[in-house]
């Protein structure tokens, strides 16, 4: 698949993160950068379909939870977390990450770029741009 995509429309980010998906082996980063509103929430909800882990609607916005964990033992489990919120290192402590890196597992991370992860994961950045309308620049870098 191309590391450079232009969607139409919400269907088709959704359906690029289902393709994205398959490329992803736990243990491993995915940074999503971008506005909001740019997709980062509507690109996960593919992704995390396409891992088997959860049914698109089932995911939503982690804005105020901060963390949503998808999926069971059998599927891997999938951390959703938005740091948008996040206003210090301490509030990002109070997520928890050190317990999820103790395990293998898919980490997607909106505003990843507000916080530098302590993680030896590999990591994949994913940058959404909007292009007016309903058209959205997604790109792997
Ligand atoms: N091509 C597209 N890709 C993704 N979302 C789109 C697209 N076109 C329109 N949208 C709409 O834009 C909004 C994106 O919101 P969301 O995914 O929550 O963004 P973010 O999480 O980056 O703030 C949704 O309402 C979605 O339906
Ligand atoms: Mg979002």
């Amino acid at each position: 698949m191309s590391e450079e995509v232009i969607t139409h429309s919400a269907e088709e980010t959704t359906q690029w993160g289902r393709e994205f998906a398959k490329r992803l082996q736990a243990p491993v980063l995915v940074l999503l950068t971008g506005d909001l509103g740019s997709g980062k929430t509507t690109l996960t909800k593919g992704i995390v379909a396409g891992l088997g882990a959860a049914a698109e609607d089932e995911v939503t916005s982690p804005t105020f939870t901060l963390v949503h964990v998808y999926g069971g033992a059998d599927a891997g489990k999938v951390y959703h977390a938005d740091l948008y919120r996040i206003e210090s290192f301490h509030d990002f402590e109070t997520l928890g990450f050190e317990d999820v890196f103790a395990k293998s597992a898919v980490v997607i991370l909106e505003w990843s770029e507000r916080f530098p992860l302590p993680s030896p994961w590999p990591q994949l950045r994913v940058k959404l741009e909007h292009l007016g309308g309903d058209a959205r620049r997604i790109q792997v870098t």
